[in-house]
């Protein structure tokens, strides 16, 4: 096929130039045929939409039209013309087509049936060429864009913080351990402990569990910064909302308070969902649809009060709820779960750890609305945590949504180096292993804020899918890393 440049599917639905001579490439979707016709669907991923590739068998031969089938791929050069058929503009009147790749229709595992979410997991490596999985992956791609532009307009630097760390930023021990060292037979000290400075680091190193502690080396200098990297955590929790390996986008802002922080963050949101809604309308269309679909098929007290792009717009025009931890507490004390005893955890009173159920009942049942909880009791927060003056609380925020619970986490700072390592011993918190950290506390130090933003739970939100193993290509999750 000489000469012909290749166009993308996206480009070619969206042209009137009938008439004209294209050259397409793509895999099959269907095939239906008859004596005298054949219709193909063709797709490229560019788009959503399928061109439909009319043929005659006749003149393409036997043994070809034998080797187009479900999932194979083709080059297809034709005619553009008018389309006789419903649903699209536009249909290609084959010449000429080369097969580059079969699908053995016994052996290929994506016959054009629906397919569950679960069967499609184990097949990770094919799922994206599912209609599902290729809007979420475009989506998950506009989201990255969006995300850039977002910090990108407002003088935000990107800074690429380290996966491979010798601490453990949270304090919460969830890591992966990075080692070269051997498992069967390790150095030992004389103690008979392993002899980590025998290792690659010479020191004990983890995967990162966040870039924050150094995203605030770098803010306490350029001012606005942000993160967006891969994060690892190894807690053993098999939940529709957690990942092993999961993507995490973390601002750092000197000179903000924690007001300024909320407001930094809903914005984001907001701009994250309106970019969505204004770049991905296919791919929402069919996703929402999707959505409503899975709905119909649980019991009428599970479905959503809301279908998909009802639920974006309504985030978009409302204000998130913005309440103390102490009201939320009240609140919940007072439920009628919690008073039932429905909740796995009863609320107690102040003090408690909110678990998704309470922010969930908080968000979808109270308020009904995305809800930013503040000034939590420091004993349930990060060392790092800027101290309120009431000695209970330290400044801190997160944001819940409905169908998802906390996407984002964040606080202001503690800048004050003696309320910081006074925090950090209580914690048992090595200061000498965060020499460099609280050097920043030590030289120049200033009032900020930051927070984190778990992508995937942005991405579950804005797709409508229930399970956070389908919106990351392959996923990590205890007992799974295939692929
Ligand atoms: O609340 P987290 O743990 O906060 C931090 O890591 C801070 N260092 C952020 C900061 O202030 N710079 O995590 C932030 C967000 C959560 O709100 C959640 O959206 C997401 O990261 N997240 C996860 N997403 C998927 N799988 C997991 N296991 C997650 N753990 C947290
Ligand atoms: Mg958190």
């Amino acid at each position: 096929m000489a000469e012909l440049k290749r166009t993308q599917i996206k480009a070619v639905l969206a042209s009137d130039e009938t008439g004209t001579e294209v050259l397409v490439k793509g895999w099959v979707r269907t095939k239906r045929e008859s004596k005298n016709v054949a219709f193909i669907a063709l797709n490229d991923g560019s788009v959503i939409h399928n061109l439909q590739v009319v043929a005659d068998p006749q003149a393409l031969g036997e043994e070809t039209m034998r080797l187009i089938t479900t999932g194979s791929c083709l080059a297809v050069r034709g005619t553009l013309s008018e389309s006789q058929g419903a649903g699209q503009k536009v249909e290609l009147l084959a010449s000429d087509i080369e097969v580059y790749g079969t699908a053995d229709p016994e052996k290929y595992p994506l016959q054009p049936k629906k397919h569950s979410l679960e069967f499609l997991r184990e097949i990770a490596h094919l799922r994206v060429r599912t209609n599902t999985f290729g809007a979420v992956y475009r989506l998950r791609h506009a989201l990255i864009f969006a995300v850039h532009n977002f910090f990108n307009e407002r003088g935000f630097y990107n800074v690429h913080t380290p996966i491979i760390t010798g601490s453990d930023a949270e304090g919460a021990g969830e890591t992966f351990r990075v080692t070269t060292l051997p498992f069967d037979n390790p150095p030992r000290t004389d103690e008979g402990g392993i002899d980590y400075k025998k290792d690659f680091f010479e020191k004990e190193a983890n995967l990162t569990v966040s870039g924050q502690l150094e995203g605030e080396l770098a803010a306490l200098a350029l001012s606005n910064i942000y993160t967006f990297g891969p994060t690892f955590r190894a807690e053993n929790s098999n939940t529709s909302r957690h990942l092993a390996e999961f993507w995490m986008i973390e601002p750092e802002m000197a000179f903000y308070d924690l007001q300024d922080n909320m407001d930094l963050a809903e914005d984001f949101l907001k701009y994250l969902i309106r970019y969505a809604l204004d770049n991905c309308a296919d791919d929402l269309l069919f996703l929402d649809k999707r959505a409503a679909d899975e709905d119909k098929l649980k019991a009428a007290n599970e479905r959503s009060e809301m279908g998909l792009m009802e639920r974006l717009q309504f985030v978009l025009e409302n204000e998130f709820e913005r309440l103390p931890y102490t009201e939320a507490i009240e609140i919940l004390r007072n439920s009628k779960p919690n008073k039932k005893k429905k909740f796995n955890y009863v609320i107690e009173g102040w003090g408690a750890d909110l678990q998704s159920e309470h922010e969930r009942y908080l968000v979808e049942k109270h308020f009904k609305k995305p809800v930013i909880l503040f000034n939590y009791p420091k004993e349930i927060k990060a060392f790092y945590m800027r101290q309120n003056d009431d000695n209970k609380t330290v400044a801190a925020m997160d944001i819940l949504f409905p169908g998802i619970g906390e996407i984002v986490g964040g606080s202001q700072r503690e800048e004050r180096l003696d309320k910081l390592t006074e925090r950090m011993e209580a914690m048992h918190i090595p200061a000498e292993e965060m020499w460099w950290y609280l050097d920043t506390r030590r030289f120049g130090t200033a009032p900020h804020s930051g927070f984190g933003l778990g992508f995937e739970r942005l991405v579950q939100f804005v797709s409508g899918m229930g399970n956070i193993r389908d919106v990351i290509p392959f996923p990590r999750t205890p007992g799974n890393a295939e692929f």
